[in-house]
């Protein structure tokens, strides 16, 4: 029997209602709308379709959202300068810089500019600090898609053995650091393999649930998954036809695994929903 769909677009769609309604609350008992700004530096055309998909996502939850698009050739120090504003006003309460960043900006100076309760991506390293000691202010917005996906559609985490393939700040190790905690929805025993693995199937063939998080297109292959294991997959490449591939050889796969994520419509709406949750936690923060 194929896979079930971890549809993605559906468990979204659900959460962006929840988040509507928590922000109509807070701006009724509060008078606070939470507000995201958004740095995008260059012309990197995936970055700018991500950006504005996050933009869109804000504005239909009832959050304001403000586009600082600067041209590539923008120096660090003005970068540095437009950070700062940002962390002043009060009417931002997260501040998402879009990553990839032009080569002469180095990307860590920048990451650890945006104030920590401001950083709705959880990417500074006092955010990534307090992940790593189990007690998340917020959590990566695309490994906390990941967790939310996989409970909300039934799938438990605790006690289940996840591999996770990719060790990327952003994804594999957060995910990993999230999935670890001795917490309700995480508990679980966590193995990460990476581009220096020696036989990463016989790692991915032990999981429950494998995640495939390596930007390999069509990477993990139907003899590298458990008969009735459960398939995540974060890859969003772009195959030289212009179509989006994920990592994971789909039609195979589905054909083994008991429940896959498809790309697009799975991990990729959420990435955004996440995105959403943790504005709206920051606006809460911040207006204590
Ligand atoms: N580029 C790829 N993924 C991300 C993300 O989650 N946040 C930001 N800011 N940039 C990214």
């Amino acid at each position: 029997m194929p896979a079930t769909l971890l549809d993605g677009k559906q468990v979204a769609q659900t959460l962006q209602m929840e988040i509507a309604a928590e922000c109509a609350t807070l701006f009724r008992e509060r008078g606070v709308r939470p507000g995201l700004a958004a740095v995008l530096v260059g012309d990197n055309p995936a970055s700018q379709v991500y950006v504005r998909n996050k933009r869109k996502a804000c504005e239909k939850v009832g959050m304001t959202s403000w586009l600082h698009h600067l041209p590539a050739d923008t120096t660090q120090e003005a970068l540095l300068h437009l950070l700062k504003q940002l962390n002043h006003d009060p009417a931002v309460h997260g501040i998402l810089v879009q990553l990839p960043l032009p080569k002469h900006i180095h990307e860590a100076t920048i990451i650890h500019a945006v104030h920590p309760v401001k950083d709705i991506d959880g990417f500074t390293p006092e955010n990534a600090g307090l992940l790593a000691v189990g007690e998340p202010r917020y959590i990566p917005c695309t490994p906390h898609g990941v967790q939310q996906l996989l409970l909300r559609s039934g799938i438990a985490l605790e006690g289940k053995h996840v591999v996770i393939v990719g060790r990327s700040t952003i994804v594999g190790k957060s995910l990993a650091l999230l999935l670890l905690r001795k917490a309700k929805g995480c508990n679980a025993t966590v193995t990460v393999c990476h581009s220096a693995t020696k036989d990463i199937a016989s790692f991915t063939r032990q999981a429950d649930i494998v995640v495939v998080a390596m930007g390999v297109a069509h990477f993990l292959k139907a003899e590298m998954v458990r008969p009735g294991a459960v398939v995540v997959d974060v890859g969003t490449n772009r195959l030289p036809d212009g179509r989006l591939a994920g990592d994971v050889d789909f039609d195979a796969v589905k054909e083994v695994a008991s429940s896959l994520s498809p790309v697009p419509g799975g991990v990729g709406p959420m990435t955004i929903t996440m995105l959403l949750f943790n504005t709206l936690e920051a606006a809460r923060r911040q207006a204590r």
